[in-house]
């Protein structure tokens, strides 16, 4: 049974070596990593050690059958050095729905929340305070039985890396709605945060960015008529002066961010409205000037301002709003997760 953590400390950290005003996200990665494999029918060893390659046979079943989950969360520095995670509970219970679907067998809170702490707590100088920087936290699971047998693996490793995190956008995005492509089917694992959905929106992403634009919003893919999210986000609309979210399917991941956003709006008293939204109805309320403002919310992007669309031929450009409500609930957001603003939910969690 889990009793605690071992920890081998890195003889000299990296940090020195890094020029924090000069990287782009998720390309650095701290001094330690955490590390816990299943064997047998439990989860073992848990270790932090130093970051360092890992060691698998060709016949690892993540590289054949995909089975890997991930999560992405953020610590955060206050102006008195104090270190923060934002809702850590709902990336644990997050990351279990993921594996539950994927077959993987659940991680133990206990474990979880130890390896976090202690990890976190350990490459704190990596958490740089400013503008957009924090730590970005990247807990995943991969399947490691040794053999090409399509079929859940019975052996797995858990581990957590930590990437030092910038401005994941630095300006408004220009999206593309999605037609053809899809990222997720209904029945399939669009609500997990699994590996292989990422995979899976590279090549239509990829044509999108040739056509000059950053970000795709997803359609339902039965009909490609509502939509879904955008890119790793999910996405708002604010029509007049009402915000609009599609509904959590089980083709939308529920995104700590949407949800903690709808809650802020809530307690601004702005009119939340969940509900599917079509591209015809988006393409009316904008023809119309009911359309406002379009963002994207998730924890790497945090709030990001969509400048214009684009729906088969047709491109549709935003006005620039004053006091819009992506800054205000962004800066209201940031606030919390930085301590510099009151947190009336009790999301922030001291490390
Ligand atoms: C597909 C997808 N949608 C939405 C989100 C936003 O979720 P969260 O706010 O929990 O980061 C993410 C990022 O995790 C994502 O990958």
């Amino acid at each position: 049974m889990y009793s605690s953590i071992k920890l081998i400390k890195r003889k000299v950290s990296k940090i020195k070596t890094i020029d924090f005003d000069n990287f782009s996200f998720g390309s650095v990665f701290t001094d330690h990593m955490f590390e816990c494999d299943f064997i047998d029918n439990e989860w073992i060893n848990p270790v932090i050690k130093p970051y360092e390659k890992i060691e698998l046979e060709p016949s690892a079943s993540v590289f054949h059958y995909g089975q890997a989950v991930f999560e992405g969360m953020k610590a955060y520095k206050d102006e008195e050095d104090n270190v923060w995670l934002f809702r850590p509970d709902q990336n644990f219970f997050r990351i279990n729905k993921s594996s539950e679907r994927l077959a993987i067998p659940k991680f133990p809170k206990d474990i979880f929340f130890d390896a976090l702490k202690k990890l976190v707590d350990l490459e704190r100088d990596w958490i740089k305070k400013g503008e957009g920087k924090s730590l970005y936290i990247r807990p995943f699971v991969i399947a490691n039985q040794y053999a090409i047998q399509a079929s859940p693996s019975s052996n797995y490793k858990f581990m957590i890396i930590c990437a030092p995190a910038t401005l994941y956008y630095t300006k408004k995005l220009k999206v593309l709605i999605a037609d053809k492509y899809s990222r997720a089917a209904s029945g399939g694992v669009g609500y997990a945060k699994a590996a292989g959905n990422y995979a899976g929106q590279f090549f239509p992403t990829k044509l999108a960015k040739k056509q000059g634009f950053d970000q795709i919003i997803w359609t339902d893919s039965n009909e490609h008529k509502y939509l879904e999210e955008a890119g790793t986000m999910n996405v708002f609309f604010r029509i007049n002066d009402s915000l609009v979210t599609a509904p959590i399917t089980d083709t939308i991941l529920d995104g700590v961010t949407r949800k903690s956003i709808i809650q802020i709006a809530n307690d601004m008293g702005i009119n939340v409205i969940i509900k599917k939204i079509s591209t015809n109805q988006l393409i009316d309320s904008a023809k119309k000037g009911d359309l406002k403002e379009i963002f994207g919310a998730g924890t790497a992007a945090v709030v990001s301002e969509i400048e214009g669309f684009q729906y088969k031929d047709q491109y549709f450009e935003l006005s620039h709003i004053d006091n819009s409500y992506a800054k205000i609930l962004k800066d209201e957001l940031v606030g919390i997760q930085t301590n510099s603003r009151p947190d009336i939910h009790n999301w922030r969690f001291k490390i």
